[in-house]
């Protein structure tokens, strides 16, 4: 049976949570995932710059013959989706901030959605916020200088926690009961934004639906992939995964390599870079 290629990419390392959990459904499937830290944060890029971006690197993949692509950023989700579904034949899956399962699920409290300026000024999500802010009391929050510090490798840095409550202000002391990490990059804060709240906080985040979608868009074409389903993987098969960057190799794919065995406890195989002509 050929197990399908799947390709993901984001502006860097957020992605990779995107990865884990999709390999969480599809561990037999192979991966080539990219991390485009030479040009992040596209969260303070012009629409055109990433446009430009997603373009270029989903025209490799196409290359590659991809089954599909994940378009691990909600950055880039709002600004390419519609071209790209456009541009290429195969499925193309986005994300958008959690807030329908925030606003749905959340216990009684404000929510607070945490973004880049570009996902939270964009209409799409400014549609999506106005669908539940008349149930909800929500707080859209930009969020400038983390992604960087996290593609620097910083996330367990004391400077990650003082940018972060420089940031929230006294919303730590305030009633916030729901956290959505509406950017890729933020699902790695959430050790240090329990620290920082000390109350039960629930956290939302796109991922579990991503990768669900995926596993449908799969299935409608015709993959069969039988073991998509994390319960049925145990003993886990360690998902094979490529992975490639434009930023500087050495030290993103370390990064990639730590961050990643720490998503998947270690399950994974040793991955090799893509061809980078
Ligand atoms: N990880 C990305 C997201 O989900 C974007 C971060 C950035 O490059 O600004 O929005």
């Amino acid at each position: 049976m050929k197990h399908p290629l799947i390709g993901i990419f984001d502006s860097g390392v957020g992605g990779l949570t995107v990865l884990a959990e999709a390999a969480r459904f599809l561990p037999a499937a192979r991966y080539l995932y990219f991390a485009d830290s030479g040009f992040a944060p596209y969260g303070e890029k012009s629409r055109s710059e990433i446009l430009e971006r997603c373009f270029k690197i989903a025209d490799k993949m196409a290359q590659r013959n991809v089954d599909a692509i994940v378009v691990a950023c909600n950055t880039a989700t709002s600004s390419a989706i519609v071209e790209m579904r456009q541009r290429y034949s195969f499925p193309i899956i986005g994300m958008e901030p959690a807030l329908k399962p925030a606003a749905e699920n959340a216990h009684d409290g404000t929510i607070l959605v945490l973004g880049t300026a570009f996902t939270i000024r964009e209409p799409k999500y400014q549609e999506l916020l106005q669908r539940f802010q008349r149930q909800r009391e929500i707080i859209s929050l930009p969020c400038p200088g983390l992604v960087n510090l996290i593609e620097a490798g910083g996330k367990d840095l004391p400077e990650m926690n003082a940018r972060l409550k420089q940031i929230l202000g006294d919303l730590p002391a305030s009633n916030i009961s729901a956290i959505v990490l509406g950017c890729t990059h933020f699902v790695f804060l959430k050790n240090n934004l329990r620290t920082i709240f000390k109350t039960n906080i629930e956290f939302f985040d796109g991922n579990l639906g991503t990768a669900r979608q995926l596993v449908r868009m799969l299935a409608e074409r015709g993959h069969v992939c039988p073991e998509a389903s994390p319960e049925a993987n145990t003993p886990r098969i360690k998902p094979q995964i490529e992975i490639d960057t434009s930023g500087e190799r050495h030290h993103v794919l370390f990064l990639c390599e730590t961050l990643l065995s720490e998503l998947m406890n270690n399950q994974i195989k040793p991955f090799m870079p893509m061809n980078n002509d």
